[in-house]
Order: C-alpha cells, then structure tokens, then sequence
C-alpha cells in the first residue's frame, strides 16, 4: 500500500506540473491563462527534460528490473538503425519467432540454429539478457510434426519422447545463455470458465505435460527461470485466476515454476487492467517472479492525440504494476518501433502499438515510460533480473 501511493504521487505530480505550472503567492491571484496550443510535431509537451531523457534501461538499473524488447531478427540484420536503438534501449531481448518450434526445427531432426544464435551473440555484445520464447505453445509448430500427429505416425509415445527431446536440446544449446524460458505459452482457454487448451499436447501427453515440461527444462538448464505466459492475464479475472491455482499447485507439488509472464497485449477498445497490481501481487505472494513479456497498446487507425494519450496511460500503468510488485523483474515490449509491428498484419485496421514511430523517433508512450522509471520512488534493485 505505502509503494502504491508513492509511485501514484509522483505520476500524479508528473502530470500535474505541466497542467497547473508554478504556484504565485499573490493575494487575489489572477486567473491562469490557458497554456498555449502545443504544436503538433516537433518539441510539445512530451519534450524530455535532460535528466529523464536517458534510455530505458540506464532509467531501469535502479530498479532493478530489466527492460526488453521482441527482436526481429532480419531487422536486426539489415536495419542499423534498429540494432542500434535496441542495443541502447534495452537490457533484456526476446526473439519474436526465432526460437520457436517451427523456426528451430523445421525438419525433422535438423535444427537451424543461425537465426537464434545471431540474437543470442548479439544480446551478448550489448550486456542483454535473454528470454527464451518459447519451448511448447500450440502455434508454430513445425509442419512434420501436426501432420505426424493428425496422421497417426506419431502416437502418444512418440510426441512424448519427441517434446522432451526437443525441450532438452534447445534448452541445453542455450543453458547459461537464457536468464529465462516460456516454457509452455498460453496454455489455458479464455472463455468463461478456462481450462486447458485441447493441443496435441494436452490430448497426448496428458493434463500434466505442463510439470512434465518444467522438468525437462529444469534437468537441461538447473539455473534457467522457468515461465508460463499468456495473454488477457494482466488482471484479476478468471483466465489469470486459473493461471494462479495452476502455480499454486505446481509450488505445491515442487515443480520447477519459477515466474508468470504477462503478455500484456492491451487493445485501447478494452478496459485497461487497472487492478494489475493486485494481480501481480497475488503471483508475488506465491514466490514467483513476474514479468510484462510482450507489451503493445494498439488502436484503430488513424492516430489522434486522444489514442497517443490513452496508449501513454496503458503503457504506464503496466509498467507501474511491475514496479509496485517485488520481484517483477522485466518490462519487455513486444517490439518497439511501428516499423516491425506484428499488429497491423494481424489486427485489421490497428496498428501505432509501440513506443517508437515508423522512423525509430520515441512517441509519447516512450516518454511515459522514461518518466514512469525516473519518477518512481522507492526503487527495489532486489528484483534479481
Ligand atoms: C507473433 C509474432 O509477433 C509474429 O511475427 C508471428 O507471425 C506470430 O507470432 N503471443 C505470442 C507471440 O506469444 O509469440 C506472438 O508473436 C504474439 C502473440
């Protein structure tokens, strides 16, 4: 509660100074003009000032916390631009498709390590940690293996000597390199009444394929944080409700769960989860690690100064419940320039959902969160990213 109203204090003085400017200690204080229009390009009211204007993670290292991004890879490769601002941003790197199934593995038994090798390289030229996305999820699989299933060449038997065999390999390549793993990605449905996604691995290996996993990965990497991540978790309702009795359980049982990933892909025609906090708390509570894995705010096209402004909020009030929660050791963002967005491709009309704009500049969400991490008091750097 005290942490609480700290930060809320200062995000609120942070707002207030522009609105209501100096105080005059005048007796019959005359009436305040109106601030004059700001232009819309160029230095408006989301100018930095020089001590906040610091990249995010030099901002976040007081903290403790760990601020990532998705990379892609072949920007990375292609763009200098881009490899330049995310070795400057960030302190953390998730690849956005290649560490998955279908990318590591597309044929049977023959693993393309390049691409993830060259994020792994480049995460290590820049002092970046690494979160590994992701060892079991029911998207990208590899074509040899849904059809092996669908066809009945792979039995149950099989997937299961095939799953473990797979979590082990990537995750021993990488043992030491990976601060942390996904290791089973949006496992659960999102109706009313969740329960766990019907994929092959659930149908074949059993309601417990999820502890099965956990233990595969921890037996091939003992120090690797072992995660499960999903969307529409980010507060209380009855999806992230399932996620916690699932880690209660797990922690019970002494399966090797080690954090909750909150994707926190937030959409400005949904409410905002302002109650993360207490969600991320309860997961606190349970010893676990927390973390945003995949934050974007998208809206509908066109952009106006009201859906900059609602998208500044979302992103604040995320990246506050992450620093309200002890151990939530990472703020990643699920890329960070429109340029690559994944959204406009999958979100018919949206887009806009990231901090930084088609040309690499910071929009106002970028400066929300630089502000958010120079304004919060009561830093923890006792998180352990
Ligand atoms: C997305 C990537 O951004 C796209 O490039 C790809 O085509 C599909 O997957 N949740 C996840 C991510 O866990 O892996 C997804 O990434 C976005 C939703």
């Amino acid at each position: 509660m005290k942490k609480l109203r700290i930060i809320m204090v200062g995000a609120l003085a942070a707002g207030a100074l522009y609105v209501v400017g100096p105080s005059t200690a005048t007796a019959a204080p005359a009436p305040r003009a109106l601030p004059a229009a700001q232009p819309k390009t160029g230095p408006g009211w989301h100018s930095p000032t020089p001590t906040t204007d610091l990249p995010l993670r030099v901002l976040a290292r007081r903290h403790g916390l760990g601020v990532g991004t998705a990379i892609n890879v072949t920007a990375l490769a292609n763009d200098t631009a881009y490899r330049e601002r995310a070795a400057r941003e960030f302190s953390a790197v998730t690849a956005e498709n290649v560490m998955k199934w279908e990318s590591l593995e597309p044929t049977r038994g023959q693993y393309n390590w390049g691409p993830a090798d060259e994020l792994v390289a480049f995460a290590q030229r820049n002092g970046q940690k690494i979160h590994g996305h992701t060892l079991l999820w029911h998207n990208q699989l590899p074509a040899w293996l849904t059809e092996g299933v669908a066809d009945g060449s792979i039995d149950s038997a099989e997937l299961r000597r095939i799953v473990k065999n797979h979590i082990t390999t990537v995750v021993k390549r990488y043992r030491g390199k990976v601060r942390s793993w996904d290791v089973v990605n949006e496992a659960f449905t999102d109706d009313a009444n969740p329960v766990l996604r019907d994929t092959i691995f659930r149908q074949h290996l059993g309601p417990d394929y999820i502890a099965d996993a956990l233990r595969w990965a921890h037996a091939a990497d003992p120090t690797a944080k072992l995660f499960l991540n999903d969307y529409a978790i980010d507060g209380i309702n009855p999806k992230s409700t399932a996620y916690y009795e699932l880690a209660k359980e797990l922690r019970k049982r002494r399966v090797p769960l080690h954090g909750i990933g909150f994707q926190g892909h937030l959409d400005l025609q949904y409410p905002l989860p302002i109650d993360a906090p207490q969600n991320l708390a309860r997961f606190d509570r349970l010893g676990l690690e927390t973390a945003f894995t995949e934050v974007d705010v998208r809206y509908f096209l066109p952009t106006d100064t009201y859906k900059e402004a609602g998208q500044v909020g979302s992103f604040n009030t995320l990246l506050s419940a992450c620093l309200l929660t002890p151990k939530c050791v990472m703020f990643t963002v699920w890329g960070f320039t429109d340029k690559y967005s994944w959204v406009p491709e999958w979100f018919e009309g949206q887009g806009a959902a990231t901090p930084f704009d088609e040309n690499l500049q910071p929009k106002p969400a970028y400066r929300g969160l630089q502000q958010v991490l120079a304004v919060a008091s009561d830093p923890n750097r006792r998180r352990g990213f």
